[in-house]
């Protein structure tokens, strides 16, 4: 069966070969991800959703990392849900991972896992790959508990370094279909405070990638802590 619709199909034509050689590529250019694993914090019982969870590399070493909290990850390609299976099978892990097919944009929580709201829900490097990626961060908010947090690190737009760098970089990126996008930080302030919510948006490595974080109004955990010293503002 291939991924729902078009968008699938470009995502599993992408990774069909790329998901076996993915991990081992990925981890020198898809900086922060570590650190955002290092920042979910989850309380035991918590739920963890993440959303185009790719091979499943995030969620396997989160729930190492928390081994209290339950996770859960959607993606729209076939390809890499078959790859990210039989990792989480090897891992020992399929009691405390939970994987489905779903569009970002579209997906029911509910019907998928019969849960409907998760208490963190994290996109790592998927935004720039969902053309509608607006509607994917309104439902990641959506699925997001009034007491949770939606944590995103992504792509930023490179202003810290030489212009050839960053043109180089986009003509690369454009090759798997990512594009990084500019008005990330602001449509997440945004939404977050129709929402009710505090948006934190952090720059790193020249704005090679950026975190970005909504949650209460009242910040609670580590990420508070990790932002005083850490990078400037973004966007
Ligand atoms: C660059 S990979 C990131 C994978 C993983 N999050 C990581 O950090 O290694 C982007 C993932 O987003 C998925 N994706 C793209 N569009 C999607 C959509 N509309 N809904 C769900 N997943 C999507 C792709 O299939 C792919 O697995």
């Amino acid at each position: 069966m291939s991924g729902a619709g078009g968008h699938g199909a470009l995502m599993d034509a992408v990774y069909r070969r790329q998901r076996f050689i993915y991990d081992a590529t990925r981890k020198y250019f898809l900086l922060g991800r570590d650190e955002l694993l290092d920042a979910l914090a989850p309380e035991p019982g918590d739920r963890v959703l993440e959303i185009g969870c790719g091979t499943g590399r995030n969620l396997i070493l989160a729930a190492r990392k928390w081994p209290e909290a339950r996770f859960f990850g959607v993606d729209i390609s076939t390809e890499m849900l078959r790859t990210a299976r039989g990792k989480v099978e090897a891992a020992g892990l399929s009691d405390r991972i939970r994987l489905a097919q779903g569009d970002a944009t579209a997906f029911d929580p509910e019907a998928l896992f019969g849960e409907a709201r998760f208490e963190r829900v994290f996109l790592s490097y998927s935004l720039s790959m969902i053309p509608d990626w607006r509607g994917a961060l309104e439902r990641a908010l959506d699925v997001t508990a009034p007491e949770g947090r939606l944590m995103v690190v992504d792509f930023g737009m490179q202003d810290g370094l030489p212009g050839w760098v960053r043109a180089g970089l986009a003509r690369f990126l454009a090759l798997y279909h990512v594009e990084p996008q500019p008005a990330l930080p602001d449509e997440l302030r945004e939404k977050a405070a129709e929402r009710g919510r505090e948006a934190r948006v952090v720059s790193r490595h020249a704005d090679w990638s950026r975190e970005l974080e909504a949650g209460p109004i009242t910040p609670r955990g580590p990420t508070a802590a990790r932002d005083a010293g850490a990078a400037s503002e973004a966007g």
